[in-house]
């Protein structure tokens, strides 16, 4: 018998603000049409004030509790992807630990920026496989709208705010890929890249800064390599895109989601796209994608599912599972 980390529960959340395109026409030099037509991104949700990721964090894993039937004290471990900690420390995922009044157990965050919810279930599978954790609640949360400079029409259009959540459980499969569960998981990280993609704050600066990126170059790259990274994911175990029922990419722009597609040679239909409802929402977007994308009735149980992000470091990779 071979241990699998099987998906147990899905859940989400976003805030109730909805900003469509056209409300940037009013403050900066663009148009829902650049918008559209550059990223496909039309509208995107954005956190309230003193709305901060934990609280998106939080009711995202009520929600996959809720969906997975099960109670706080079922869990014995939170990880949290995010880059948007309500504080430098703490960590989101033990805020979220005492909101939801768990007393026992242990929660950290991982930090890969856009990858991080990848790094995340990558390291929830590694826990349950090791038997350090039966069932592990996997967070993607974000408020990227608190890194915007909004003077600067090349990056304040393409982000937004929300969470997701899974829950991990550990179970007994055969070892083949007719499992449930995480199949393979392939991380990389290359930091020659900082420059392309980062936020100019922190403990250097002493605030919290706002967001940088070099979009074509980050176009190049990702294109590239998240095409690369499901395939070698898909290779360990087997399997080719032929093979994939969904491709649930990170969702920053239409346009890198059709390349890698493309590439992965996985027609759109089989492809989850949350992207115009979400903008880019970083360590987010893959997990709300995966609840919007059972909740709209894509996602089946069985289904196998790709998923792959990149991000500021630059940092990518993918995680193959059977839903
Ligand atoms: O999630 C982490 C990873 N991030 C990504 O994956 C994002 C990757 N990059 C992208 O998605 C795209 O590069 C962008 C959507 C950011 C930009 O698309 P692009 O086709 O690469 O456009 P560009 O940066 O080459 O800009 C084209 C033109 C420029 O004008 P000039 O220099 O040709 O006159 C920009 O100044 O579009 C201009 N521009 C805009 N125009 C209207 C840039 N932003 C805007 C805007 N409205 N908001």
């Amino acid at each position: 018998m071979t241990t699998r980390a099987v998906v147990r529960g899905v859940g989400h959340y976003l805030p109730d603000r909805i900003v469509p395109n056209a409300e940037f026409e009013k403050t900066i030099d663009t148009s829902d049409e650049w918008i559209r037509s550059r990223s496909g991104i039309e509208r995107r949700h954005f956190a309230a004030e003193g709305q901060t990721t934990s609280d998106l964090a939080t009711r995202a894993a009520r929600a996959a509790l809720e969906d997975g039937g099960l109670e706080v004290a079922d869990i014995d471990a939170i990880i949290v992807a995010t880059s948007t900690a309500d504080l430098t420390f703490p960590s989101v995922a033990t805020m979220v630990q005492a909101a939801l009044g768990m007393t026992r157990g242990f929660a950290f965050d991982v930090q890969a920026v856009c990858a991080g919810f990848v790094f995340a279930l990558a390291n929830a599978n590694a826990l349950i496989l090791s038997g350090q954790a039966t069932r592990v609640l996997v967070i993607g949360a974000e408020t990227f709208s608190r890194l915007m400079d909004w003077t600067d029409r090349s990056t304040c259009v393409l982000f937004g705010d929300g969470a997701g959540a899974l829950v991990l459980e550990a179970a007994e499969g055969t070892g083949t890929t007719a499992d449930r569960g995480i199949l393979s998981t392939d991380l990389h990280s290359d930091g020659r890249h900082k420059d392309i993609l980062y936020v100019d704050g922190g403990t250097s600066t002493g605030e919290v800064g706002h967001l940088r990126m070099q979009g074509k170059e980050v176009f190049r790259h990702a294109v590239e390599k998240l095409a690369e990274t499901a395939h070698v994911a898909l290779d360990k175990i087997g399997l080719s895109g032929e093979d994939v029922d969904w491709i649930v990419p990170h969702q920053a722009n239409i346009r890198i989601i059709e390349g890698t597609a493309k590439r992965m040679q996985v027609p759109m239909d089989r492809v989850v796209v949350t992207v115009q409802d979400h903008g880019n929402t970083s360590a987010a977007s893959i997990p709300l994608a995966l609840s919007v994308g059972k909740a709209r009735g894509q996602i089946k149980q069985g289904d196998l599912v790709v998923t792959e992000a990149i991000g500021g470091g630059l940092a990518w990779g993918s995680v193959v599972l059977r839903w």
